[in-house]
This record gives C-alpha cells, sequence and structure tokens, in this order.
C-alpha cells in the first residue's frame, strides 16, 4: 500500500498558515501516504481545521507548499481536485434550502452524471450510511444531528473521492448515537478504501477510527504515531497530560 520511494498522497513542506500576524499552523513537514488512515487530534484551537482547509484548497498557504501525487496543490485545477477530496467540514454544512438528497447529488449534478447513475449511487449510499428514503426527501432541519451527519457523509462520499477528510464527524452528538456512528463509520472507511484523514477531540475515538495519530499543540505537530506510542512512548510532558486528561473517558483506560 504504502511504497516509501513514490510519491505520498500528500507533501506537506514547511507548510504555514498565519491570520494576521497570528500563526495558526505550521511550519509543518508531513507525508501522508495512500491508504492511510490519520486522525488529528489536539486542544481547541491548535490549527485542526486550518489544516483539513489548506488540503481542501479552500485557503492557501502563507509559507511552504502541499503537494498532491507529487503536484503542487496550488497548480492543479482546484475542481478536478476537490472531486478526489470527500469533505465533511466541522459544522457539517449541508444546505438549508435543499432536501436532504438534493444535498447529496449536488455536486454530481454539476459533473454532468446521468439521473440513471446518480439514482443508483443515492440508493447505494443510502444503504451504507443507514438512512432510509423518506429521510432523504426531508431538509436538514427535518432531521436529527446523527441523521444530518449521515447525510454529511454521504455527500462526501458521492464522488468516490480518494481522500476522506472529516472534521469532527461526530461532534456534538449524544453518546449512544456517537458510539453507534463511530461503528458505522468503520465500516464504512473499509467499504470505501479511501485514505481518511479525520479530525476529533477525542483520543478513543481517534485509536478505533485511525491507525496513525498526530497530536498537534500551537499549531505544531507534537507526536506522530500509534495510539500505542501516545499512551507508551510520548513524545513530551504534555503527550501524557493529554492522555491522561481523556483517560477517564476510555474503555479500558490508556495503560
Ligand atoms: N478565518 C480566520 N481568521 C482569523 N483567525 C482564524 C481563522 N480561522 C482560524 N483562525 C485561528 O487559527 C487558529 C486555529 O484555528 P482552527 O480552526 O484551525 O482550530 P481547531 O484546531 O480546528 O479548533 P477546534 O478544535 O476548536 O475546532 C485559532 O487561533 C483560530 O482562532
Ligand atoms: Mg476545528
Amino acid at each position: 500500500m504504502t511504497a516509501p520511494d513514490h510519491d505520498p498522497l500528500y507533501r506537506l513542506e514547511k507548510l504555514c498558515r498565519d491570520y494576521g500576524a497570528h500563526r495558526a499552523l505550521g511550519p509543518l513537514d508531513l507525508a501522508i501516504h495512500e491508504g492511510e488512515r490519520v486522525a488529528l487530534i489536539g486542544p481547541s484551537g491548535c490549527g485542526k481545521s486550518t489544516l483539513m482547509r489548506l488540503l481542501a484548497g479552500l485557503v492557501a498557504p502563507s509559507g511552504g507548499q502541499i503537494l498532491f501525487r507529487g503536484q503542487l496543490l496550488g497548480a492543479h485545477d482546484i475542481r478536478a481536485y476537490r472531486r478526489h477530496f470527500g469533505y465533511v467540514i466541522q459544522s457539517g454544512g449541508l444546505f438549508p434550502h435543499l432536501t436532504a438528497s438534493q444535498n447529496v447529488v449536488l455536486m454530481a449534478r454539476q459533473a454532468g452524471w446521468s439521473r440513471q447513475k446518480i439514482a443508483a449511487r443515492l440508493d447505494e449510499l443510502a444503504q451504507l450510511v443507514h438512512l432510509e428514503p423518506d429521510q432523504l426527501a426531508r431538509y436538514p432541519v427535518e432531521l436529527s444531528g446523527g441523521q444530518r451527519q449521515r447525510v454529511s457523509l454521504m455527500r462526501a462520499l458521492m464522488l468516490g473521492p480518494d481522500v476522506m477528510a472529516l472534521d469532527e464527524p461526530l461532534g456534538a452528538l449524544d453518546p449512544m448515537i456517537r458510539f453507534q456512528l463511530q461503528a458505522d463509520l468503520r465500516g464504512i472507511f473499509e467499504t470505501v478504501g479511501a485514505t481518511v484523514i479525520l479530525v476529533t477531540h477525542d483520543l478513543a475515538e481517534a485509536a478505533w477510527l485511525a491507525d496513525r495519530i498526530i497530536l498537534l499543540r500551537d499549531g505544531l505537530v507534537v507526536q506522530d504515531g500509534s495510539f500505542d506510542d501516545l499512551c507508551h512512548h510520548p513524545a513530551e510532558p504534555f503527550v501524557s497530560e493529554f492522555v491522561r486528561a481523556q483517560r477517564g473517558l476510555m474503555i479500558g483506560g490508556a495503560e
């Protein structure tokens, strides 16, 4: 799956993003390989969503660069690139004036898919995320938070992306629904086989859904490794503090 001497899916080189005088992210040097499942974790404001927006091509770097399959991200046709990039933004981001299914099929329509192809894909994805046709006919405001997240997932999956980028897809859900969606999400990742980049506040969720966890603080990587590495080989005291702060919430504990 990962050939070290091939171009990685993403290579971040001295990547920075500033807002005014404030450095939100970087400098970051990272490689993400095809098929990896990566969780970005860290305190609020540490730059997780900023990194996702940079990867999505929604904001430009203030310094450094992102290479996607060896090519400079800014040099790509960003519309074509976005078809590879299934993005669930932090707040879900569904259009309130469109029904769930209209939200899901929007990009496929823009890409010129036929009605039959769109209908078939819609059916397939509804089964994958466990939504019923009558739910898909509703407006976002008529759905529960968990159902809306499932719709956002369908929308991100519609074009069969190579990369699934999910920014706190399970934030603000009650624990039972969250648990169910965590289980479903892992199944979906296995079925879809895309590279996954996921933001979460929850270390147990990161460990369940990803093989590689990147812990950020103040826009910089503190540790990049497995759950086991973070628990048993912390790069610095902050990592242990972060793990300890979450341990009470984790089934089985961190040690
Ligand atoms: N459009 C913007 N204008 C100015 N500052 C911004 C903007 N977007 C983000 N920031 C700042 O950049 C920093 C990183 O923000 P970011 O949204 O990436 O954090 P985050 O890790 O996703 O946090 P959270 O876990 O709360 O979602 C924060 O200090 C934030 O205030
Ligand atoms: Mg965020």
